[in-house]
């Protein structure tokens, strides 16, 4: 058996302001919230063991998720009073779950604002094969410059974990998804702000330890910002107009497209145009409205005739998003 790690904590200023109610984690991508996409993913490469790592908006998690026994699974949540950084966060979940696991069995780490279709189950057995303390998963890209970047040789072991440059060395990234072994999350040190991309992973090297590549390409999104959100939410919608959750009243005369996500007890008025946007839960749209590329609030009511682009529309506010 295989057990997972959520990281769900950070503060996600770059998706700013739509986190600052609702943890980036907890965005709806085509209606359902990032973590549950993750959940469903770790489910189908069999771990059904899972640790929820919060820090910021800790309490949004539980009345969501609860003890997952919904999806089949069994759901624990790791509270930091202080957000510990990915490493420290990772360390402080696996204590709920050290007791649980056999000595050798891998723990599998998930950046919870990464939308992945990658084949999760044969980089658990490429970790287990090639007897290495972490596997990476890693997506090559057109231009790596945004990220740091993660050169490996040609027998799959990561030879670097560099920082963003202006001329990477390859354009193979880190993709947010790892199998540690546990004696390598048992040595980071409890209570600590600590940072894996930036601490855990070049100590490792540098001790020349084994960490493997599993490159993969299939689908792949880091969903951290505004226009990353709106993107992975129309792919998962994927070549319907748009998707409409439970108890939603929509207009006749209303024109829904661009996969948009309108999300439960939505009410959309008389002559209303929305175009590849997020409408969340509760929100009126007003008569005569067209919104496009936007992020509607959960029961925000949007006035009658308001044009809006690359906006974020909450309590009768609109900000533009810079997409
Ligand atoms: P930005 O502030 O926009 O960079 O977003 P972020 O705070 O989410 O940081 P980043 O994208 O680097 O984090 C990657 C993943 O790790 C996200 O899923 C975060 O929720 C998570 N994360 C980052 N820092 C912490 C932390 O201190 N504790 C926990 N539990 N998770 C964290």
């Amino acid at each position: 058996m295989t057990v997972g790690i959520l990281l769900v904590g950070g503060f996600g200023t770059r998706l700013s302001p739509l986190t600052s109610k609702t943890p980036k984690p907890m965005l709806p991508v085509a209606n359902l919230p990032v973590t549950e996409h993750q959940l469903l993913v770790a489910k189908a490469a069999g771990i059904t063991k899972v640790v929820l790592a919060t820090a910021y908006l800790a309490e949004t998690f539980t009345p969501y998720f609860g003890d997952g026994s919904k999806w089949g699974m069994e759901l624990k949540y790791a509270l930091e009073t202080e957000p510990l950084g990915t490493g420290g966060a990772i360390r402080n979940a696996a204590e709920l779950i050290f007791d649980e696991i056999a000595e050798n069995e891998p723990i599998v780490v998930f950046n919870g604002d990464v939308l992945s279709r990658h084949n999760l189950a044969a980089q658990i057995k490429l970790h287990q094969s090639s007897s290495a303390c972490v596997t990476l998963h890693l997506v090559s890209v057109e231009d790596a410059r945004p990220y740091g970047c993660v050169p490996f040789d040609e027998t799959g072991r990561v030879t670097d974990f560099l920082e963003k440059m202006d001329n990477p060395i390859t354009n193979t990234i880190n993709a947010g998804c790892y199998v540690f072994s546990p004696q390598v999350v048992q040595e980071i040190e409890l209570g600590k702000v600590v940072s894996v991309e930036r601490e855990v992973f070049p100590e490792l090297l540098k001790a020349r330890k084994v960490v493997q590549a599993f490159v993969d390409n299939s689908y792949w999104l880091d969903m951290g910002t505004p226009k990353a959100l709106l993107k992975g939410s129309q792919d998962y919608v994927g070549s319907r107009d748009f998707i409409v959750g439970e108890n939603s009243n929509i207009s006749e005369s209303a024109k829904i497209s661009g996969a948009s996500a309108i999300g439960n007890n939505v009410t959309i008025g008389a002559n209303v145009e929305i175009i590849s946007s997020i409408v969340r839960d509760g929100a009126i749209i007003s008569e005569g409205s067209k919104l496009e590329s936007v992020f509607v609030e959960s029961n925000a009511t949007v006035a009658r005739q308001t044009h809006a682009k690359g906006a974020y529309l909450a309590g009768g506010e609109i900000i533009d998003l810079k997409l």
